[in-house]
């Protein structure tokens, strides 16, 4: 009994060792998803599509932003470990579909994938190197299919408007978790479907229900404006 009781002792001693040495240095990641219709007719800024083309009429991903449990992020982690595009040069084609760059000057979005990972990517470099980091982020847009969800549930990028609370629970019924909304204007000033935050655990593979959500507040009615 009491060598089983030792061994068990050295096992949870063993254990939260491990866990210490593979705590990471952030707690969750928001997953955020935005439309492009929302930041093209916004009252703050203008877009420019890609050199590649119009993007697809469907949500396009802005980022996965590693962030703590207390609403705060880290950020430029790793000033050694720059953007290097030769690293995901399997996923670009990819990345101009589901990730593309409404930013102005128009461009092939490299400067924006660069921004992602030098502000947000490097923060997570001890769980997701590059090509995983943007890989995983591909994968959970996949995953999620955000459109496929509002649009089984009625709401459609029509200039329409639609109920906040519905359109969370479209998302919640399509991914299994509820969403925050960020909201922006068009230039009339109305409330409008602009990003949608999901939480990914620290590994990056499963989604979570957020531990906390950011700040900000929509409408309870908003638009959902055609691209
Ligand atoms: C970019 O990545 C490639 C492939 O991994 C590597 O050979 C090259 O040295 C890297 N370039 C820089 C500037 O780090």
């Amino acid at each position: 009994m009491k060598s089983k009781c030792f061994v068990l002792i050295n096992l949870l001693v063993l254990q939260y060792l491990v866990v210490l040495c593979v705590s990471q240095d952030f707690d969750f990641f928001y997953f955020v998803q935005q439309w492009p219709g929302s930041y093209c007719d916004s009252d703050k800024n203008s877009c420019c599509y890609p050199t590649t083309g119009k993007p697809a009429a469907d949500f396009g991903i802005h980022g996965l932003w590693p962030n703590y449990k207390d609403g705060s992020y880290p950020q430029n982690c790793d000033p050694n470990n720059p953007f290097n595009e030769s690293e995901v040069s399997d996923l670009i084609s990819s990345m101009r579909r589901n990730w593309p760059s409404l930013a102005c000057p128009s461009s092939n979005g490299e400067s924006f994938w660069s921004h992602e990972w030098v502000k947000h990517g490097t923060c997570s470099e001890s769980v997701l190197d590059q090509h995983s980091y943007f890989g995983t982020a591909l994968s959970l847009r996949q995953q999620t299919k955000l459109l496929q969800s509002l649009k089984s549930a009625g709401i459609n990028p029509d200039g329409g408007s639609y109920s906040l609370a519905n359109i969370k629970d479209a998302i919640k019924r399509g991914t299994g978790y509820t969403p925050w909304i960020e909201c922006n204007q068009d230039s009339s000033g109305n409330s409008q479907l602009y990003q949608v935050y999901l939480c990914v655990d620290s590994s990056g593979s499963n989604l979570i229900e957020c531990p906390v959500f950011p700040n900000g507040k929509c409408g309870s009615q908003i638009e959902f404006p055609t691209f």
